[in-house]
């Protein structure tokens, strides 16, 4: 592994199917380990360059790239403004991972209704930075449990009446009793750089940049 070449911070998961063919349109060919599931290795060489790829839970992505291990990364704007980063820079929108960050509560509540009687209420999730924001534009303080997975089960069992998640197609939370009660913020995987990185080698990462750029079609 060369120990210079920019290290690229890919997500394992969902996102990594529709992260393929951009790859390949940037031109970044990755060692066949890459593509094997049951590969135990996370940090893969490119066949045609100096680049490297580290595969990482997309939720660790930010603090990869904001620590500078890695100098960029793909990472959902959820992830993003969950860890808000100071040290991150996010160039471009990938146009791929769409999804939504969203309130839920059990089928059987109304929190709307209810919204101006409630000072307190206890949040299931895995974004306790965000809810807790969301939360307090209403006035409301938001204690959270914080969850890594399997939020839709708190409800039900009497950890929280309410959860903030990721809903795609909303089946998660149907065949959980739950409903969504309001979308908190649209979500789509962004292109991070490491804000010194990107100083002190900004001839690579723009061509990189426009690479990704040209890839998915953005102006
Ligand atoms: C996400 C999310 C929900 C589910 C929503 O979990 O946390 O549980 O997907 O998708 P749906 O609306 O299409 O049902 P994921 O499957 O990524 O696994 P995780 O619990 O490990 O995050």
């Amino acid at each position: 592994m060369s120990s210079n070449g920019l290290v690229i911070a890919v997500p394992k998961g969902r996102i990594a199917e529709e992260l393929a063919p951009i790859l390949r349109k940037v031109d970044i060919q990755p060692e066949k380990a890459f593509f094997d599931e049951n590969s135990r290795q996370l940090q893969f060489r490119c066949d045609n360059s100096d680049i490297s790829l580290i595969r990482v839970r997309s939720f660790d992505i930010a603090t990869f790239v904001a620590f500078g291990a890695a100098q960029i990364g793909i990472c959902g704007l959820d992830v993003l403004m969950e860890f808000n980063y100071a040290d991150l820079y996010a160039p471009l929108n990938l146009d791929i991972g769409h999804c939504r960050l969203s309130l839920a509560e059990p089928e059987d509540f109304d929190i709307r209704q209810d919204l101006s009687l409630i000072s307190h209420l206890r949040v299931a999730t895995k974004y306790p930075n965000i809810t807790q924001q969301y939360f307090a534009k209403a006035g409301i303080q938001a204690e959270c449990i914080k969850l890594n997975g399997a939020m839709e089960l708190a409800p039900k069992l009497g950890l929280a009446n309410h959860i903030v998640d990721l809903v795609s197609s909303g089946r998660t939370l149907k065949a959980n009793g739950l409903r969504e009660v309001e979308v908190i913020a649209n979500i789509s995987s962004r292109l991070i750089v490491n804000r010194a990185a990107f100083k002190t080698r900004s001839h690579e990462i723009n061509d990189l940049i426009e690479r990704f750029r040209e890839a998915v079609g953005a102006s």
